[in-house]
């Protein structure tokens, strides 16, 4: 079955129930774990598309109250953290959404639809490796598309997808600790490790780590999973400049590909596959179950903290930053990592240089930022704590339940260390700040992780695979391992914005965007799972030209009916830009592209 037609007449037989259609028979196979999805907001609008709705009072006042948080989003099959991922982004009126500008959201007035925009159309709540394995051979035989949802942090609407079947893989939550662990297959021990279902939220997993005396390197939010798109994506964290990026650590995936195998798969079994599994993208090469991390013994921390008032001006944001970018090599070479921003520098160091002489050495390192902050009505902490869960759960746990329901998109590029070795370097940078000014991204808002495995670069041997050292090295874009910022340029797009708000602000992005390629260089890449979905040259900037060619190589291998398709992941072709799979995204992106022709 080749066109839509057959697809929507299986979804509206499905309700029928007395006659066996093939998605009866999918649920009875799934043990009834086949479900309807719906948007969150659903239950406050009286229609959904051109049906009349109940609407649900309680459930909608809830709804309203927790539109942002990343619990009700992470939990609910048919929602996810960011909007792009719920409306179809090329057309405003396919959407299902409640004024996020307001607390608790209110329910647009007047006589508003609820529209799927581009949520699933029905979701499997994934169990066991069977499931993934019926899902992949009903997608095959009926033409139907899939998508993957885990957490759905995903910024670049790959985690959903209109008219699609969502494999929703939250529910695998295991979790164990081994002292010592040999990958299957191999010989050679790599110590501690920590299996993670791909369910499990980086907050689960560092209280999992700290009792078993141990830290695991993981992403900023609490929310996001440290086995699928994160560590897919290459996987930065506050210490990943000493400790190296999630891709560096992880040892074994259990995987289902699009065979149906269930495989572990590590150096020495599908070598070529655990290559392109560290670094080459989620939803691409099959569905994670769980993965294998190598984990670090707690040790005490260093921890800069240092605030200015949110109500600064744009010119001390700037001057602000100045003193960042002078000061962030110095950082970085002593084995710092954290986050900058136009208001904040947040820096951790697991280094006994910095954490045994009692803060002196860390206060020492921030005296610049903390004077500034001090003299403009901030605020500064700069001390060692006993560990990583300790500042976790003091500072950095209260601050992020709230970050989701926003259309937020950013652009990054990874910055070479040069460029903030010299005056001309900084002059540089702050001319980039200054010119996203420009396109509407106020520096005050400015925000970049400094994660980069800038130190660990230097102390390990990370270059990345070739065909002659298969299994080892990573698939990410080799600039991760010779840059020092994570540059990001942020903003988002209003929930209720017109088509040409939204064109006009990818533009301004893309615009963003082309000035940090030309910042950072030719040889420098970008973080995808972080970059602006609209930007072109993704190939090059995202895995580099070398990786992507040998990750698709493998993609075609595995997955050589191309039952798993997401957008600018490995295996998009040029054509799917235009075609219905993704007309939520094709529109815009054609008219992005013109405004540079
Ligand atoms: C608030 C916030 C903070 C963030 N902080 C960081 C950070 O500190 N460091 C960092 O590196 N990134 C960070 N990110 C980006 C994050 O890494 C990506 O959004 C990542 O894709 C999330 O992966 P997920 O599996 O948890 O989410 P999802 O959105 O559910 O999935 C992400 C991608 O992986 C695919 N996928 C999901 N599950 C599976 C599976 N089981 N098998 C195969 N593919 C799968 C999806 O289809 C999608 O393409 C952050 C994002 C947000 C929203
Ligand atoms: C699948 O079966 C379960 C249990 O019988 C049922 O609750 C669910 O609604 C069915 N799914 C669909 C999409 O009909
Ligand atoms: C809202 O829609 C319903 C059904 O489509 C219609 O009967 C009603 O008149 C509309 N109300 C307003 C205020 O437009
Ligand atoms: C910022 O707000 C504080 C009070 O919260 C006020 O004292 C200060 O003057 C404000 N600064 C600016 C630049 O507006
Ligand atoms: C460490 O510094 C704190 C305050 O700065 C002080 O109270 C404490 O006694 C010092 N500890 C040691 C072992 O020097
Ligand atoms: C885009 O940038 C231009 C300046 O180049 C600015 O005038 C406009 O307001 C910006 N648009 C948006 C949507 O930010
Ligand atoms: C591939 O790796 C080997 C050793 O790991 C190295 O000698 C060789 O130069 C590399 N080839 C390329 C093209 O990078
Ligand atoms: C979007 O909603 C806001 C209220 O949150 C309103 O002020 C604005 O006019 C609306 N914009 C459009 C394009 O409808």
């Amino acid at each position: 079955m080749k066109s839509s037609e057959p697809f929507f007449s299986l979804l509206i037989s499905i309700g029928v129930g007395v006659h066996a259609s093939p998605w009866s028979s999918l649920n009875e196979t799934l043990g009834g774990r086949l479900r309807v999805a719906t948007p969150l907001a659903l239950p406050c609008f009286t229609k959904y598309g051109d049906k009349p709705n109940g609407v649900d009072e309680s459930f909608c006042t809830t709804i309203r109250e927790e539109w942002k948080t990343n619990d009700l989003r992470v939990s609910t099959a048919g929602s996810f953290m960011n909007l792009q991922s719920e409306m179809c982004l090329s057309d405003p009126e396919d959407q299902c959404l409640i004024d996020n500008t307001v607390s608790p959201a209110s329910i647009p007035s007047g006589n508003s639809t609820c529209n799927q925009g581009s949520i699933p159309s029905y979701y499997i709540q994934v169990a066991c490796a069977e499931d993934v394995a019926a899902a992949f051979k009903f997608a095959e035989e009926y033409d139907i598309r899939l998508t993957i949802k885990n957490s759905g942090h995903d910024f670049m609407t790959r985690n959903s997808g209109k008219h699609s079947l969502s494999l929703w893989t939250h529910h695998l939550q295991d979790l164990s600790y081994s002292k010592s662990f040999i990958p299957q297959g191999c010989r050679e021990d790599v110590g501690a490790v920590m299996t993670v279902g791909v369910g499990v939220d980086g907050n689960t997993a560092h209280y999992f780590a700290d009792e078993h005396d141990s830290m695991i390197i993981g992403p900023y939010s609490p929310t996001v999973t440290v086995s699928a798109g994160w560590v897919m994506g290459g996987g930065h964290g506050v210490l990943a400049p000493v400790y190296g990026l999630g891709v560096d650590r992880v040892v074994e995936f259990r995987i289902v590909t699009p065979d149906g195998v269930e495989r572990m798969v590590n150096a020495c079994q599908d070598p070529d596959l655990f290559w392109a599994l560290r670094g080459g993208g989620g939803g691409t090469f099959g569905v994670v179950l769980s993965a294998t991390h190598r984990v670090e013994p707690k040790v005490p921390l260093a921890f800069a903290d240092i605030h200015l008032p949110p109500n600064i001006t744009a010119d001390t944001a700037l001057a602000w930053i100045q003193i960042l970018v002078e000061e962030s090599l110095d950082w970085g070479q002593a084995g710092w990592g954290g986050h900058v921003g136009g208001t904040f520098v947040t820096h951790f160091n697991p280094l006994p240089t910095l954490t045994r002489d009692n803060s002196t050495a860390a206060r020492a390192a921030f005296r610049r930022p903390v004077d500034f902050a001090l003299a403009h009505g901030g605020t500064a902490n700069v001390a060692v704590y006993t560990g990583w869960l300790e500042i976790w759960e003091r500072f950095l746990l209260p601050l992020d339940g709230e970050q989701g329901g926003n259309a937020g998109m950013g652009s990054s590029r990874l910055l070479p260390p040069d460029l903030f070795a010299t005056p001309e370097g900084h002059a540089q940078i702050l001319e980039y700040i200054r010119t996203a000014q420009t396109l509407g991204f106020d520096p005050v808002n400015f925000y970049t992780p400094v994660s980069t495995p800038f130190t660990y670069g230097r102390i390990k041997d990370v270059t990345p695979a070739n065909d002659s050292d298969v299994g080892r090295g990573t698939s990410v874009h080799p600039a991760w391992y010779r840059s020092l910022w994570h540059l990001q340029t942020i903003g988002s797009m209003a929930w209720n914005s017109s088509y040409a708000q939204r064109l006009g602000f990818l533009t301004n992005l893309t615009a963003a965007t082309r000035a940090a390629e030309g910042l950072a260089g030719p040889y420098a890449g970008t973080h995808f799972n972080e970059a602006n979905p609209f930007a072109d040259g993704w190939r090059e900037s995202y895995w580099g030209g070398e990786n992507y060619e040998r990750l698709l190589e493998i993609k075609k291998r595995y997955d050589p009916k191309g039952l798993l398709k997401c957008w600018k992941c490995i295996g998009f072709e040029d054509e799917d830009v235009a075609s219905d799979r993704f007309r939520c995204q094709g529109k815009l992106q054609e008219d992005v592209q013109r405004a540079f022709a």
